[in-house]
């Protein structure tokens, strides 16, 4: 069963020569966590925007819950939450009494929105500050209070736009176990979108990768990496003053690319062939500042296919 359904998608902005989202199509498994990963300008949050009703499509059609986001949009709206890219709390009232307003507006009576209440705060560890006002608040409590407020109501499908974007480390990852636990506790479809390869990656079961208002590839991230395959060597020079050509010509080499200061060749077995790649370089005379052998991410998926980094 699909939660989302998205056929030929397509946005352009009055005024824009260009199609902020271009013909895209995906769908999402009911209970999936799927994200759209891409670099600023992608279309990520113009296309939750279309799914949550909030914008017009120009053209193509998507259904939210079985319900067509332009024929049905009270049912679609019924259907979810969203947690938006900018923030929207309410700044002067208390954590509790934001997800009070909220829940009130989904019609959600006395007795059962305080149970609720509990519980989602619970979840995002926050009951101790439940009646401190919002403004006292650091930015990751914020944060889980808006994750909190987007599925109070028990939304089948609920959109997450930047989940993480400005946080630390640290509540990143906390974030991201209320993300994973509320899926698996209430079987909630999540459809997230991020810059962040590695929250992809860490949380997702599908990952539609969105340059350009396209989708370029959508798979399961081990898929995804499993396409580029073998090791990434990448070593880092003053590129500009080295004849960078002579890692191409390497037998064993059989990708080569180079970015800034650094010089990527792929490989199999790259542990056992940098000794030969260093008497190269040192036969040639040029000077390698580090050296790093890594299994390819998710942000090499992206370099592969655009030739670009997310974070340009
Ligand atoms: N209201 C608007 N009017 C005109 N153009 C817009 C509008 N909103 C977005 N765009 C343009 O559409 C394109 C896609 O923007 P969108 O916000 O969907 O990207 P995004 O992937 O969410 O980026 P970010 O990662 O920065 O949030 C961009 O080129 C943007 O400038
Ligand atoms: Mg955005």
């Amino acid at each position: 069963m699909w939660a989302i359904e998205v056929r030929d998608l397509t946005k352009r902005y009055r005024g824009n020569g260009f199609a902020a989202v271009d013909h895209v199509s995906f769908s999402v498994k009911s209970g999936e966590i799927f994200a759209l990963l891409g670099p600023n300008g992608a279309g990520k949050t113009t296309t939750i925007k279309i799914l949550t009703t909030l914008l017009k499509p120009t053209s193509g059609t998507a259904k939210v819950a079985g319900f067509d986001v332009s024929k049905d949009k009270d049912s679609v709206r019924k259907s979810i939450g969203i947690v938006f890219q900018e923030p929207s709390l309410d700044w002067r009232l208390t954590g509790r009494e934001n997800l009070d307003f909220h829940a009130r507006i989904y019609g959600i009576g006395r007795k059962e929105r305080e149970e609720r209440i509990e519980e989602v705060l619970k979840l995002v560890e926050l009951e101790d500050k439940a009646d401190v006002v919002v403004d006292k608040y650091s930015g990751g409590m914020k944060r889980s209070l808006e994750l909190a407020r987007g599925f109070i109501h028990s939304p089948k499908v609920l959109f997450l736009d930047e989940p993480t974007l400005g946080l630390d480390t640290h509540t990143r990852r906390r974030i991201w176990d209320y993300i994973g636990e509320l899926n698996d506790k209430e079987g909630v479809t999540i459809v997230l979108t991020t810059h962040h390869m590695e929250e992809a990656d860490y949380l997702c079961e599908r990952v539609g990768i969105m340059n350009q208002g396209k989708i370029i590839a959508l798979d399961t991230p081990k898929n995804l990496k499993d396409l580029i395959g073998s090791d990434l060597v990448s070593l880092e020079m003053n590129t500009r003053d080295c004849n960078t050509d002579i890692f191409k010509k390497l037998d064993f080499v059989t990708d080569f690319r180079e970015y800034n200061d650094f010089v990527t060749l792929k490989m199999e077995r790259g542990d056992l062939r940098i000794p030969a790649i260093m008497e190269v370089a040192q036969r040639e005379g040029i000077e390698i500042k580090s050296v790093n052998l890594r299994k390819p991410s998710l942000e090499d998926v992206f370099l592969y296919i655009t030739g670009r980094r997310i974070r340009e």
